[in-house]
């Protein structure tokens, strides 16, 4: 395993046999699966043989648009379900049609959405498609391709948002840049960290690190951490261009 860590220089992430319990271990696959990372902010999902499966799909570069969406959605779904676990829930009791009493939860608070556009857009359905009619702030925020630093452009939010759990929306979390302004962006409105989710597919072992130096009370919800940043500060093995291969491709 390399020792060294600096920016292109990363070690490897681990490797896992795969597949379902009954196969014994000669016969499951060996994948990449994610890094862990000691931040108790940082929640990845479980490495199961469908997320990697369906990771697979869409960081292989053969892999054409029609696809690249179909398999992306099913990862945000999987995002938005494990991010809203999160959510507080209080004690609710219902009558069943066979008149028996069933003691269960339901959420409490209010939500919203907000996604850093481009990229974080292709997340706005995943959402809807859980909680029904949820209200969705947009952020433009777009990282430099030389400098890569991020620049603010425009945001639009719920006027009381403040009120609200807010799920914020990007797929590449890469230096860690963009998100960590739009944290900021949302803390000037009024939103405390600890009520922000930041759900991500890919993010990185860099910008994980410097979010949750920064914000350690800002829940990360991912479904893998990868390997490192290459000199050009893209996630490696990574997929590329979420946002090109989403929507231009
Ligand atoms: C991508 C991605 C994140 C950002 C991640 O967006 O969707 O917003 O880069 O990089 P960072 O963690 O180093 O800031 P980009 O600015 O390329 O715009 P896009 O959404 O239009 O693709
Ligand atoms: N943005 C992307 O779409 N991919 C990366 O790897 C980094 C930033």
């Amino acid at each position: 395993m390399s020792t060294r860590t600096q920016q292109g220089v990363s070690s490897p992430a681990p490797e896992k046999d795969l597949g379902p319990t009954y196969r014994p271990a000669a016969e499951k696959p060996t994948a990449t699966v994610s890094k862990e990372v000691p931040f108790e902010n940082v929640h990845i999902l479980p490495q199961t043989p469908q997320l990697i499966a369906l990771l697979t799909m869409i960081r292989d570069r053969n892999t054409e648009r029609g696809d690249f969406i179909f398999y992306s959605n099913r990862i945000i779904r999987l995002l938005v379900e494990e991010g809203l676990n999160h959510l507080p829930v209080v004690a609710h009791s219902v009558t069943t049609p066979v008149g028996k009493d069933y003691a269960g939860v339901k959420f409490q608070g209010k939500i919203c959405g907000v996604s850093i556009m481009r990229a974080g857009e292709s997340m706005e359905q995943g959402l809807r498609d859980c909680c029904r009619s949820v209200r969705i702030g947009k952020i433009l925020i777009q990282r430099n391709e030389s400098t890569c630093q991020p620049h603010l452009f425009y945001e639009k939010l719920p006027t009381d948002i403040a009120d609200r759990w807010v799920l914020l929306l990007d797929p590449m979390f890469a230096t860690g840049g963009s998100a960590m302004m739009a944290i900021e962006v949302l803390k000037a409105k009024g939103v405390p960290e600890d009520r922000i989710l930041f759900l991500n597919i890919i993010a990185s072992p860099e910008g994980v690190g410097n979010f949750s130096k920064k914000f350690p009370k800002v829940r990360v919800v991912t479904s893998f951490i990868d390997q490192g940043l290459n000199e050009k500060n893209y996630i490696v093995p990574g997929l590329g261009d979420f946002g090109d291969r989403f929507y231009t491709l």
